[in-house]
């Protein structure tokens, strides 16, 4: 229909009972250029708003990219959704009970993710985000809600593709995208872990923020370290670290958690002026901590673990009700489980009892059944190639396995020497096998998983509803992006069982790539971010219930 049938309609159903909305949906309305429609009308002013979905086709959006390859259109719906986002802040208004006439989307965060409010369908565009119906009282406001969709819409999509027109931003902004993908590559077909750039900014402005801290100390590599990666679109100048066992150590409040958590990050495409737009770590990096609590099924953890006391094998270790040091173990297990080839940890959030053992306390306690890591952590990286980045200030057993040492000074990493280079003799004999794969048999007394305030819940048969705070990983930092898990998690429950729990996490990606958001929900909201498979497993293996055998 066009506009004004659309008036027509709401002329109609004006002053009714606001349910007659309903009558909205799934309607095709027309624009100068482009179509739209309601994917979802909601029930009442208050509930959560309606979905308006803008198709617009390529010779009104003019873009002129391969539109197909994830290298072009994930970068474009970031960047567009940004724009979409200030556009939709600049129109909102409050015109009524509950929501009406407000026009929404999350605010994005630094990280350049592909997006459900900007995706491509073939040649089109797509862009998708919430409104409020207006209600006068209770009831249907025909003219706001003809303002709404024929006058706000349009202006929101036409100022939205005048900026996507900008080339040169456009363009700008997917050159940052391919050049952090193309070092990603470069560190992995390298032997290299990670990359920082010279005058990075690492610190935030606040625990909460994801904003860069104002006058920080920029990022200085140690001379020995300061290597330049050039790849098809640009160059990163910085500190390039091999892979291998690097250990950070310095003083209390010297920025060695930044440091580490910018490794962490680094997974991530970051947008200019972020500050950390030049750092890239490989994509399976992955920080491990202790999480006493966690549910654990069936994970391999003997490389960490000998036979537990109870005389229960650590081949295959379960618990609702883990200890500080068998969940980490626990933790370090899946990730490499997952195929992980380079492991975070800092000392200050790990068990310690898992990271080292002394000699006195080593012949005290011969019965531990814990192989500590720093008797682990060279035969993994000489074996397996496994590489690790740590912290620790607290005992100097890793610093002769170590391949690097860093020392953190006033946020300024110099590398030193080991200043004792005698190992500890080792109880790991070097032929120890990486973690046995696991396959996925569904969640037992599953009902259905949701998200809400930032956490996944899930409703159990029995159970009722439980928890999973996902704010413990720190992969996981956009609500969309735990959005986006809680659907995947559905969709695994639904049709991956019998996948093992490695290919989940490249099913994820995988079928977002190739059948889009639609896969993952229908209709399709606006507040979905792409996130790592590895993170979507990652919620899987906390899960209550959950039911796998080894492959
Ligand atoms: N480059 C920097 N410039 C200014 N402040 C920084 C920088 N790096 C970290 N900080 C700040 O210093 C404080 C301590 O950093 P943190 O990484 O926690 O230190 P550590 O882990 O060594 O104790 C934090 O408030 C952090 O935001
Ligand atoms: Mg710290």
């Amino acid at each position: 229909m066009d506009t004004r049938e659309l008036e027509k309609l709401l002329l109609r159903i004006d002053g009714q009972g606001y349910g007659k909305y309903k009558q909205l949906k799934e309607k095709i309305i027309e624009y100068k250029g482009y179509t739209g429609k309601l994917t979802k009308v909601q029930g009442d002013p208050h509930a959560p708003p309606s979905i308006i979905e803008v198709n617009i086709p390529k010779p009104t959006h003019g873009l002129d990219y391969p539109l197909h390859k994830p290298r072009f259109y994930k970068p474009i719906s970031d960047f567009a959704t940004r724009i979409l986002y200030s556009k939709t802040r600049k129109y909102t208004s409050k015109c009524g009970l509950g929501n009406s006439c407000t026009t929404t989307l999350p605010k994005p965060s630094p990280r350049m993710l592909y997006r459900s409010s900007a995706t491509f369908g073939r040649d089109s565009l797509v862009l998708r985000f919430s409104i409020g119906l207006p209600a006068e009282g209770r009831r249907v406001n025909g003219v706001k809600a003809y303002k709404l969709l024929a006058r706000t819409v349009p202006r929101i999509v036409n100022e939205t593709l005048e900026a996507l027109s900008e080339g040169e931003t456009v363009w700008n902004h997917i050159k940052w995208y391919m050049l952090q993908e193309e070092v990603r590559d470069y560190l992995s077909e390298n032997g290299y872990s990670f990359i920082i750039g010279a005058g990075a900014v690492l610190p935030r402005r606040a625990g909460f923020s994801q904003e860069p801290l104002e006058n920080a100390v920029p990022f200085k590599p140690p001379p020995q370290l300061e290597k330049e990666v050039c790849v098809e679109h640009g160059c990163i100048r910085g500190m390039l670290v091999e892979d291998g066992v690097n250990i950070i150590t310095g003083g209390a409040y010297h920025g060695k958690t930044t440091l580490l958590q910018a490794v962490q990050e680094g997974v991530y495409n970051h947008i200019p002026g972020d500050g950390r737009e030049t750092v890239v770590s490989t994509a399976d990096t992955m920080l491990v901590q202790a999480e006493d609590g966690r549910s654990v099924s069936c994970v391999d953890i003997s490389i960490l673990f000998q036979d537990l006391p109870d005389g229960r094998s650590s081949r295959c270790f379960n618990t609702m009700n883990a200890s500080g040091s068998t969940s980490m173990a626990s933790s370090i297990s899946e990730a490499l489980e997952l195929g992980s080839k380079h492991i975070l940890f800092d000392e200050d959030t790990s068990a310690t009892n898992l990271l080292y053992k002394d000699e006195v306390m080593k012949k005290l306690i011969p019965e531990d059944p814990i192989k500590p890591l720093n008797e682990n952590i060279r035969p993994l990286y000489e074996k397996h190639h496994i590489s690790f980045t740590a912290i620790t200030t607290a005992s100097s057993t890793f610093l002769p396995h170590a391949t690097l040492i860093l020392k953190m000074k006033h946020y300024t990493p110099t590398k030193i020497e080991n200043p004792n280079p005698e190992p500890l003799t080792s109880r790991v004999d070097g032929t120890h096998s990486l973690p046995r794969e696991r396959v996925f048999l569904g969640v037992q007394g599953f009902r259905r998983v949701k998200y809400s305030k930032g956490k996944v819940l899930v409703e159990y048969e029995k159970r009722g509803v439980l928890e999973y705070p996902v704010g413990k990983n720190p992969r996981i930092i956009e609500e969309s992006q735990v959005k986006f898990i809680v659907a995947a998690v559905r969709r695994a429950v639904k049709s991956w069982e019998g996948a093992r729990m490695k290919n989940i996490a490249g099913l994820v990606g995988d079928n977002l790539e190739k059948r889009g958001f639609e896969y993952y929900a229908d209709p399709v909201p606006p507040d979905l971010a792409e996130a790592s498979g590895m993170d979507v497993v990652w919620v899987l293996n906390r899960l209550y219930g959950l039911n796998v055998k080894q492959a």
